[in-house]
């Protein structure tokens, strides 16, 4: 956590650092480069009027020089400094020895403008050629020292200074408070992840604003109560497991804890004690088996899907419910398209068609009917199992998917149902990228439609 705030008071400082050094460097620079533009003209027209004013004499000498100079009345200038063309000085107004080397290249036509800024002062200078048509007579420097303009920038300058340390302070306190903010609401998500990490799946958090952070705070809600689901479901699943198990183990218990008490059992009864611990070890073996192929529809690892034709699948799955059938006097038509294939895995199939009919069959009133439908369109391949039994209200059938759940307990156990037939289809057919509904069938009865996307003739290769 701390070390966020720190990149992030970095981050803030650094580009505070550029604004500051460009807020204080580039406005002096542009204004004091105007100020040299601006003294170099002004310099550049003086110097051309007292040149050609010099230029106008016959002959440099001291005493023309000096007239001509305070003809000009030029008050500006802290110093005027005038050599004739062998480079003798003619005329100096200032203290100290003057700089001759630029007056010497004046000597050869050019003019040169020099202008720096020191000590709170422009000092600038301008040499020019005084000539003639006839030929250069001598060179002129006029010398200005300029602290008016210098003391605006100056001025500008220390203003700048004082903005730039109220801006920093503003700035630094505003990105303290906001990362004191972000990395409060960081915090209260921290703590929040660690309440559910040990396993308080019912803690939500306090949403609060509408931002980037308030968005995760929803999304780990959501993921929360997806736990909080799971860990349910988990927890019901097992207990009902149990009590499944425990069920047709505790009858087998005690069957055979009769036929050891009694000590002259009569064959008859034995013989019935004995097919009924049959019965219940049945039982427990379908529950078993069903447990696992939930498993496995569970597992992540996916088999790989091969083309299978539903026709075919319902064909082979058919002999197996027969018996059945005639057993409680059902009607078992069938309506089959040709060509319903769809990339799945064949054991699957077969567990959805056989769970599907059997049920349908199981649940159904003597000279009932059962019809098992296949068709196709262009984007969907459809299996309906339809039948005129004793149905399954309204308010039920959301859960008929459930594991473990039945309707009528009662009914289903008698006939030996564990309840997960239906779950088996269910992940089976959304394994597979199907889909599966439960309606209730006209007069009376139930249907079941489950719908696959219908593979292209590249995926099957038929
Ligand atoms: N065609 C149907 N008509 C009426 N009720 C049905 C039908 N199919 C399922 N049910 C109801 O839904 C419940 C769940 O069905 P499911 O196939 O999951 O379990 P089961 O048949 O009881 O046991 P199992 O299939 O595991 O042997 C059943 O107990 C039954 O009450
Ligand atoms: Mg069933």
């Amino acid at each position: 956590m701390r070390s966020i705030r720190s990149k992030f008071l970095i981050f803030i400082f650094a580009i505070l650092s550029v604004l500051l050094l460009l807020l204080n460097t580039y406005p002096i620079i542009t204004s004091r480069d105007a100020v040299f533009e601006e003294k170099r003209n002004s310099l550049a027209g003086q110097v051309s009027v007292v040149s050609s004013a010099l230029g106008g004499l016959d002959r440099l000498s001291p005493d023309g020089v000096r007239d001509v100079l305070h003809f000009l009345e030029l008050e500006n200038y802290s110093r005027i400094v005038v050599i004739d063309d062998n480079g003798g000085l003619i005329y100096d107004d200032g203290i100290g020895e003057p700089e001759l080397a630029d007056l010497h290249q004046a000597l050869l036509g050019k003019e040169i403008f020099r202008s720096i800024f020191t000590n709170r002062c422009f000092s600038s200078s301008v040499v020019a050629p005084i000539g003639t048509q006839g030929g250069i007579l001598g060179a002129v420097a006029l010398y200005e020292n300029d602290t008016e303009r210098a003391d605006i920038i100056l001025e500008i300058q220390h203003q700048v200074r004082i903005l730039s340390i109220a801006i920093s302070i503003v700035a630094l306190i505003l990105a303290l408070v906001f990362s004191w903010i972000v990395l409060r609401r960081l915090e209260y998500l921290t703590n929040s992840m660690q309440i559910v990490a040990s396993g308080d799946y019912s803690w939500r958090h306090t949403v609060t604003g509408n931002d980037e952070l308030s968005e995760l705070g929803k999304e780990f809600n959501a993921l929360t109560e997806r736990l909080e689901t799971n860990e349910e479901q988990r927890r019901r699943f097992v207990s009902d497991a149990s009590h499944e198990l425990k069920t047709p183990i505790a009858s087998i218990r005690l069957l055979s804890d009769s036929i050891l008490q009694t000590a002259d059992m009569e064959e008859n009864m034995m013989r019935e004690f004995v097919s009924d611990i049959r019965s219940e070890s049945e039982r427990l073996q379908r529950t078993t088996e069903k447990l696992l192929d939930l498993s496995r529809l569970d597992d992540s690892i996916q088999v790989i899907p091969e083309p299978v034709d539903l026709k075919q699948i319902t064909l082979d799955a058919i002999p197996g419910l027969l018996p059945l059938s005639r057993e409680k006097d059902i009607q078992l038509d069938t309506d089959l398209e040709d060509g319903c294939v769809i990339m799945a895995n064949a054991e699957d199939m077969s567990h959805v068609v056989f769970n599907l009919t059997e049920n349908a069959i199981k649940y159904n009133v003597p000279g009932g009917k059962v019809m098992i439908r296949l068709s196709q369109d262009s984007e969907t391949v459809r299996l309906s199992v339809e039948d005129t039994g004793i149905g399954i209200p309204e308010e039920d059938r959301y859960n008929v998917f459930t594991r473990f759940y039945r309707v009528d307990k009662a009914r289903s156990r008698a006939s030996g149902g564990s309840g997960l037939g239906l779950s088996i289809v269910h992940d089976a057919v959304l394994a597979h990228g199907g889909m599966i509904q439960v309606g209730s069938n006209h007069p009376c009865g139930t249907v079941f439609v489950v719908s696959f996307p219908r593979p292209s003739s590249e995926e099957t290769g038929i």
